[in-house]
């Protein structure tokens, strides 16, 4: 899959985890930074990762922050997008089965590396269920 992947400076040390992660899983990620540890607003990096994402350039995307909550805040915002706050493999795996999550969102500060490579592989081989969830999910637009 083509994966676009963001974050701001308090998400970049497991954004380059993740990316490690998807070349090890054969998916062709690309990196919309941040690229430095310098602070910087994390709506531009959502933006960039979720324009991607709604315009089909990108099969999924993910964001990275310090606590995932804004990342998540700002991906919502954007039409067609189905932004999920995972911080376990439960709720990774829920939001591709039941709400087709195409952004998952995580917070560095909050999950460490290994449960995010359970999440990030949890949630890029789940698929949506479909069915009375699709019905659901066409309520959001
Ligand atoms: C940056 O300090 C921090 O606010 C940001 O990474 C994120 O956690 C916001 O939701």
């Amino acid at each position: 899959m083509k994966i676009v992947i963001g974050s701001d400076h308090g998400g970049l040390a497991l954004k380059n985890n993740v990316i490690a992660l998807l070349q090890e899983l054969g998916h062709d990620g690309e990196d919309v930074g941040c690229f430095e540890n310098d602070s910087v607003d994390y709506p531009q990096f959502a933006d960039l990762v979720c324009e991607k994402v709604a315009k089909g350039h990108a099969d999924r995307g993910i964001l990275i922050c310090g606590t995932g909550i804004g990342m998540s805040m700002a991906a919502n915002r954007h039409d067609n997008i189905r932004a999920a706050l995972c911080s376990e493999q439960y709720t990774a795996r829920m939001s591709r089965e039941h709400n087709d999550a195409n952004v998952l969102c995580m917070g560095e500060r909050v999950t460490g590396p290994g449960i995010a490579d359970e999440i990030v592989r949890t949630w890029l081989g789940t698929s949506f269920c479909g069915g009375r969830h699709l019905r659901r999910i066409e309520l959001f637009n």
